[in-house]
């Protein structure tokens, strides 16, 4: 197993930004409940929390992230982006792209990002992405985003966690191990090329749209509400699915859980 540690990951590192403050754990609760406090005590925009091991990783909708030690890539990034909190899926946005794209780099697997925020290789879950946000400041903005991102990396098909959506691991899709390094560099490199840009005003929506494994699907997504099944037609700028159902009817879907019809994919 590759080793973790401070020192390693800023020899690998190429960004200005992102992961020049680091808080590296053997072991932890959650990053992404480090990142916060570290962001409530005021530590900078682009501070990365990342841990071998967590003891109370947290996943999406309550739900638990489990990961085996050592072949995970488990992480948060503290960001403070000057954005108000109605454009706060923005920032999930460059993030689950930033990983798309850095997974293209390095290898062949074809990962897309599964609405709101899962990343897939053909409907199997490799990743997830967490984002939690804090207050908003006199001036309107976001006072941070701690946004969380764990991957299924050097993981033997045998040990990949047992979850309702079926798991996968790049070393599962490409057959041989990945430098858990290079690929934490290149996925900070990748989000700060879209990071800068979404703190000057652009948004990446058409980007992520197209970064979509979900459009087209039939889909069946829960809210706290109803449950409306249909076929995913589009998203809106602010991240929300568009969901047409059979009578023609158009749904907007701020957040949600989506399964492909018959075939549970989200988890
Ligand atoms: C999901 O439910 O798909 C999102 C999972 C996010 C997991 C990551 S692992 C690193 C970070 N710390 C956490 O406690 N959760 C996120």
């Amino acid at each position: 197993m590759e080793p973790l540690s401070a020192g390693e990951i800023e020899a690998h590192l190429t960004t200005r930004l992102l992961g020049r403050s680091i808080h590296y754990y053997a072991e932890i609760g959650s990053t992404n409940t480090e990142a916060v406090r570290l962001a409530e005590e005021g530590a900078p925009d682009g501070t990365l929390v990342i841990a071998d091991v967590q003891t109370a990783g947290k996943g999406r909708l309550g739900r638990r992230w489990f990961a085996p030690p050592g072949g995970a890539l488990l992480y948060s990034l503290l960001l403070r982006p000057p954005l108000p909190p109605l454009l706060a899926q923005r920032i999930t946005m460059v993030c689950s792209l930033g990983v798309v794209r850095a997974i293209a780099a390095l290898t062949n697997v074809p990962a897309h990002i599964k609405w709101p925020n899962d990343i897939v290789v053909n409907g199997k879950k490799l990743g997830g992405v967490l984002t939690e946000l804090g207050n908003v400041t006199d001036r309107g903005q976001l006072a941070y985003a701690v946004v969380g991102m764990g991957l299924n990396v050097n993981l033997a098909p045998e040990d990949l966690p047992e979850t309702m959506t079926p798991p996968t691991s790049l070393l599962a899709e490409c057959g041989h191990t990945i430098s858990r390094l290079e690929l934490l560099a290149r996925l900070l490199s990748e989000i700060e090329a879209l990071y800068m840009p979404l703190c000057a005003g652009w948004s990446p929506h058409e980007e992520w749209r197209a970064a979509l494994a979900t459009i087209g699907e039939a889909v069946r997504v829960g809210t706290a509400e109803e449950v409306i099944i249909g076929t995913a037609v589009d998203v809106t700028d602010a991240g929300a699915l568009v969901v047409q159902d059979a009578a023609g009817a158009r749904h907007t879907i701020l957040a949600g859980d989506v399964t492909l019809r018959g075939h549970r994919l989200g988890g």
